[in-house]
C-alpha cells in the first residue's frame, strides 16, 4: 500500500529537509506537510517540491483538533513524522507557555486525532516523534546520553520535548499506537534560521556585526549535519522497531567559542578579509539562564541496528553550510525582512 505521510513542520528548518528528502526518494508516497508557519516556518524552503505531484501543504496549527482531523480524512493520513515544535531555548526562556502549547498539548492533540482516525487498524500506522538530547539534561562529569539516560530536562524547552516524548510512550503504552521516538543532538545546516548559534554567527560576521557568545563560551554541543538527520528520519521511519527510542548524534563535540572561531577563520578566508579580522566582532555576553554545560549523544545503537551513520565530516559540513548562506543572500533577506512571511499568500491565496 503506497504511505500517505504527514509530516509536521515541514516548513522549519529540520523539516524542509525531510520534506524534500521523501518527496524526492518516495515518488509513490504522498507527502502531507502540515505547519502552522510561525517565524520559524517558511514555504521559501521547500521551492524545490512546492509543484511535485506527491507534495501537499496544509496550513494547520497541531492545537485545532478540528483541522487535524480533516487533514487525516481528506489524505487518508497513513503515518506521522511529527517535527513540528518550539524550537529555541532562548524563547522558551521568555515565553515557556508557547512551548506547553506547542509542544506538550499540540503532541498530545495530534496523538488523539491519529488514534482516532486510525483506530480499527492502529498496528498498521506508525507515529514517528522526533525528539531533542536536551531531555537528558546536562553532562557535567563526562559519560555519553544513552537511550537508557534517565530524563533530566533543564530548561522550559527541554522540559516541554520531555513531556511530549512521555505521552507518546504513554499512548504506545497504553493504547497499543505503533510508536517511534529519536532524540537528537544540535543540527546546524541550510535552512537554519538566524536565531540559532551558527546561523546567527554567520550573518553577522558577514555584516560585520558583534558576535555574542554566552558566558565564556565553554559550553559543549554536539552537532550534526542537518541532511544527516534527514536520513537518520528516514532510516528510524522505515528499519525502526516500533516502541524503541534511537539517539542520533555525529560523535562530534565542540565549546561554542572554538565553533565561533572556526567560523570567523573561514569566513575570512571566504570572503577575502585578513586573518583575525572576525574575531574581533567576539563578544561576551551575560550567560543563558540555567545554561546546560554539555550534550553528547552515544549514537551506537542506531549504528549497530539500522546501520546509520552521519556522511560528512564536521569541517566539509561547515564550508557547505557558510557557502550556502553566502549563495543565499534572498533567503537571508527576506527572513531578516520578515518578506518569507508573505510566501504563502504568494503561493495559495492567488
Ligand atoms: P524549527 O523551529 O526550525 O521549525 C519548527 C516548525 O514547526 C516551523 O515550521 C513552525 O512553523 C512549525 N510549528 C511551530 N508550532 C506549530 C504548531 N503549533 N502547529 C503546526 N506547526 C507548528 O525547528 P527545527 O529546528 O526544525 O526542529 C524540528 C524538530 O526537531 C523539533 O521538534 C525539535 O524539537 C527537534 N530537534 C531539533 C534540533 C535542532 O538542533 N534544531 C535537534 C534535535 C531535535
Ligand atoms: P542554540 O543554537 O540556541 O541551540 P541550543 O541552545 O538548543 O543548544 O545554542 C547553541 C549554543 O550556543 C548554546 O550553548 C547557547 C550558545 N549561544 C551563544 O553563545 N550565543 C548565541 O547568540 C546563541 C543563540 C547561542
Amino acid at each position: 500500500m503506497s504511505k500517505h505521510v504527514l509530516i509536521t513542520g515541514g516548513a522549519g528548518f529540520i523539516g524542509c529537509h525531510v520534506v524534500r528528502l521523501f518527496v524526492n526518494k518516495y515518488p509513490d508516497y504522498q507527502i502531507v506537510n502540515l505547519d502552522a508557519l510561525t517565524y520559524a516556518g517558511n514555504l521559501e524552503n521547500l521551492k524545490e517540491v512546492e509543484n511535485s505531484p506527491n507534495y501537499t501543504f496544509e496550513k494547520v496549527d497541531i492545537q485545532d483538533a478540528e483541522a487535524l482531523e480533516e487533514v487525516f480524512k481528506k489524505h487518508q493520513i497513513t503515518d506521522v513524522i511529527h517535527l513540528a515544535a518550539e524550537s529555541h531555548v532562548d524563547r522558551s526562556i521568555s515565553d515557556p507557555l508557547a512551548f506547553v502549547k506547542t509542544n506538550v498539548f499540540g503532541t498530545v492533540n495530534l496523538l488523539n486525532v491519529a488514534k482516532e482516525y486510525w483506530k480499527d487498524e492502529l498496528n498498521n500506522h506508525l507515529f514517528y516523534h522526533v525528539s531533542t538530547d536536551e531531555v537528558y539534561g546536562s553532562l557535567h562529569d563526562g559519560g555519553f546520553f544513552l537511550e537508557t539516560t534517565a530524563y533530566d530536562p533543564q530548561s522550559p524547552y527541554s522540559a516541554s520535548k520531555a513531556a511530549s516524548d512521555h505521552f507518546v510512550r504513554a499512548y504506545a503504552n497504553t493504547y497499543r499506537m505503533q510508536t517511534v521516538v529519536s532524540n537528537c543532538s544540535n543540527n546546524y545546516g541550510p535552512n537554519h534560521f538566524p536565531e540559532k548559534l551558527i546561523p546567527l554567527c554567520i550573518n553577522n560576521i558577514k555584516n560585520g556585526k558583534p558576535l555574542p557568545v554566552y558566558g565564556k563560551g565553554e559550553n559543549v554541543r554536539d552537532w550534526l549535519f542537518v541532511k544527516d538527520h534527514a536520513r537518520a528520519i528516514d532510516t528510524v521511519f522505515h528499519k525502526g522497531k516500533a516502541g524503541e527510542t534511537y539517539n542520533i548524534g555525529g560523535f562530534n563535540e565542540w565549546k561554542n567559542i572554538d565553533i565561533v572561531r572556526l567560523l570567523c577563520k573561514k569566513m575570512d578566508e571566504k570572503l577575502g578579509r585578513e586573518p583575525g579580522t572576525s574575531e574581533k566582532l567576539i563578544t561576551f555576553v551575560k550567560d543563558r539562564a540555567g545554561h546546560d554545560l554539555r550534550y553528547a549523544i552515544d549514537a551506537t545503537k542506531i549504528q549497530q541496528e539500522l546501520g546509520w551513520e552521519p556522511s560528512l565530516q564536521f569541517e566539509e559540513g561547515i564550508e557547505l553550510t557558510i557557502d550556502w548562506y553566502l549563495s543565499n543572500q534572498d533567503w537571508l533577506d527576506h527572513v531578516t525582512s520578515g518578506a518569507y512571511q508573505d510566501y504563502y499568500k504568494e503561493l495559495y491565496e492567488n
